[in-house]
């Protein structure tokens, strides 16, 4: 025993398994051992962690002429000498194998049930409440849209749209913001036939004052960073970008009579 932990090679072997051992069931379980929550650790940071915990052991057994001579003795012995045959061939047999196990049981399929599919456009509530206030959703339009109004409203609502919607949505309305690509799920396009063309104005309206926060169950299983726009813009303001939005984009929103022939 004494001879195996003197030598580098064994050193260098117990050092990486301890390593591992650390990374992946120590980090995760340590620090609940003592009250503090944590985590399993992703296999892929685990990987990564083990890579590096070998490369410093290979720095360490390599940094010494004479360490990384001893080192290597015993994997050289494997490889060419005669009495070391049967460990070659055993070693031979089980890597290949043990590889083979770890692609099998990666690509094995599972009973797990599937990752639930996010409904996109979930259906919206007849009634919510806005700022305290009860508002019936079915069947209202945008007062922005009042002749005479337009223009002006046209005007506001670019104006909340550039202040706050469009490092998430994009300057093009296609969910191109510098934000976009760290959430999931992702800002969705505003431009285009399969967006908020689909809906009308009562459902955009509501979408932004409750945003992911105010979504229904069907609308997870992911947190939508969408922000509940109720807090900080006004009803009007809502209204106006809403109008902003589906006359920039160059669509027009489904209206409640095209609702009712469904
Ligand atoms: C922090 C990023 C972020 C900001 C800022 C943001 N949004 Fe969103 N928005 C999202 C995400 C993410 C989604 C998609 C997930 C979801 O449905 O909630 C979304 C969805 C939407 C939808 C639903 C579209 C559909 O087809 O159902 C509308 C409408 C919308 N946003 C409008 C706005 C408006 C208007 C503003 C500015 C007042 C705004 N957003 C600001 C992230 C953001």
């Amino acid at each position: 025993m004494k001879r195996y932990l003197s030598h580098p090679f064994w050193q260098a072997a117990i050092v990486l398994a301890l390593a591992y051992v650390v990374i992946r069931w120590g980090v995760a379980y340590l620090p609940g051992l003592i009250g503090i929550q944590s985590a399993p650790v992703p296999a892929s940071v685990v990987l990564q962690y083990t890579l590096i915990a070998l490369v410093g052991v290979l720095v360490w057994v390599s940094d010494n002429e004479a360490r990384w001579k001893e080192f290597k003795e015993p994997i050289h012995a494997v490889l060419v000498q005669p009495e070391k045959k049967l460990a070659r061939m055993g070693l031979l047999v089980l890597i290949p194998a043990a590889v083979g196990f770890v692609t099998f049981n990666n690509v094995r399929p599972t009973i797990a049930a599937p990752a639930s599919l996010r409904s996109i456009h979930p259906a919206p509530p007849t009634q919510i409440t806005f700022q305290g206030a009860p508002m019936i959703l079915e069947g209202l339009e945008n007062p922005m849209r009042e002749p005479g109004h337009e223009e002006a409203a046209f005007e506001r609502g670019k104006e909340v749209y550039y202040q706050n919607c469009m490092p998430c949505h994009g300057d093009y309305l296609n969910a191109g913001g510098h934000y976009a690509h760290g959430f999931n799920p992702t800002p969705l396009a505003l431009r285009g036939n399969g967006t908020i063309a689909q809906l009308t104005e009562s459902f955009v309206f509501w979408r932004i004052a409750k945003g992911g926060p105010g979504l229904p169950r069907e609308g997870g299983p992911w947190n939508s960073a969408m922000p509940a726009w109720e807090n900080f813009l006004s009803a009007d303001d809502i209204w106006a970008v809403t109008l902003f939005l589906y006359d920039q984009a160059g669509i027009s929103p489904r209206t409640w009579e095209e609702e009712g022939v469904e």
